[in-house]
């Protein structure tokens, strides 16, 4: 009894994503349901450097489901990064009596979790991320939410683009994957998708691509560029020059980032968030949340971040075919 852990810390860290407030409001009630106390830690892991600690309870997360960014508000922390900044960390969460942590993050944020557990603290990650990126996870909170932002957008350049007749480069998020530019580019009949992982710079053959689309009578030719592969703009140019079609580039940036969750980014996170304490009040610890297989299911911290990810083969191959 007295190994349970009684007070949960709730951080978010790293990029945000739309979802996670569903998931710091499902970490409160469940924690609360189970008579534990719950502190939210400001700022991820520099806010819990600077001991920027808040009592929360059911009305503090009341009114939040529906809304994208993260209550917590969240950074990137250099300090935590060294042995002395984790130790210092772990004595703070010591001091104000947190035996538990739920990390919602990416990768480089669950590897700090890894740390904190190793020096006592109870652990679990949640991946939350628009990048899809976690490899023991085929969900992220976020993606889905920033892919139908990103199809949205792209339907609108569609329009335009065929009006004026133009080769349209939309640049879409996704630091080094190509998940986000894979399912716009499938979601969206781009002509072309630019993969990170898949694309070897053979500009010329795009370029022929985009002539023979033009001879076949099509009115507009849309490229999904993952941000992987950048240069959109200098890209834009010089298709410009080599086909004599007009070209413009848009990148879509940060708006990927914001705004509503859907209502999958809403349940899943809910979902991961109450299971995160339900871990804890198992007695786990360094533990990653993730979805496989059609369920839930946690394992090992460094287990998760060893796994490996790829773009799935028959998607990517569907997605060429289908844009011809
Ligand atoms: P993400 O969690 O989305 O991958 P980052 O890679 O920026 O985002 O990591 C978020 C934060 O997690 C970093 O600013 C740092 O404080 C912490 N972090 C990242 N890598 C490590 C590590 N190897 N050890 C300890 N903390 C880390
Ligand atoms: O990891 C999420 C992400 O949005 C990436 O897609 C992108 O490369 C990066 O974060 C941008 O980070 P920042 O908000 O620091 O510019």
């Amino acid at each position: 009894m007295s190994d349970k852990v009684k007070t949960i810390g709730v951080l978010t860290s790293g990029g945000d994503a739309p979802g996670m407030n569903a998931a710091i409001r499902a970490v409160v009630r469940t924690g609360l349901s189970k008579g534990m106390k719950v502190k939210g830690i400001m700022r991820g892991y520099a806010g819990l450097l600077k001991e920027e600690i808040v009592d929360l309870d059911s009305r503090s997360v009341a009114d939040i489901i529906q809304r994208g960014g993260t209550i917590l508000y969240t950074a990137r922390c250099m300090e935590f990064m060294t042995p002395e900044g984790q130790q210092k960390a772990a004595d703070i969460c010591h001091k104000h009596g947190i035996d538990g942590i739920v990390v919602i993050g990416g990768d480089g944020s669950f590897r700090g979790a890894g740390k904190l557990a190793n020096l006592g603290i109870n652990a679990i990650g949640i991946p939350g991320t628009i990048d899809l990126d976690v490899a023991c996870s085929d969900y992220t909170i976020g993606f889905d939410t920033a892919v139908n932002t990103a199809m949205q957008a792209i339907d609108k350049i569609r329009d335009t683009s065929t009006s004026h007749e133009r080769c349209s480069i939309i640049e879409v998020m996704g630091r080094s994957a190509g998940y986000i530019a894979l399912w716009c580019g499938i979601a969206n009949g781009a002509e072309n998708i630019l993969l990170p992982e898949k694309y070897d710079g053979n500009e010329q053959e795009l370029i022929n691509e985009i002539i023979e689309g033009r001879k076949r009578g099509k009115t507009h030719h849309l490229v999904v560029n993952a941000e992987g592969v950048g240069h959109s703009t200098s890209m834009a140019k010089r298709i410009e020059v080599a086909t004599g079609i007009e070209t413009r580039a848009t990148i879509l940036g940060h708006m990927q980032r914001g705004g509503s969750p859907t209502a999958i980014d809403r349940v899943y996170a809910s979902m991961m968030g109450a299971m995160a304490v339900d871990l804890l009040d198992e007695g786990k610890s360094k533990r990653l949340v993730g979805w496989r297989d059609g369920k839930f299911y946690d394992v090992d911290i460094n287990e998760g971040l060893a796994m490996q990810k790829t773009l799935p083969p028959y998607q990517v191959e569907v997605a060429k075919l289908l844009s011809h």
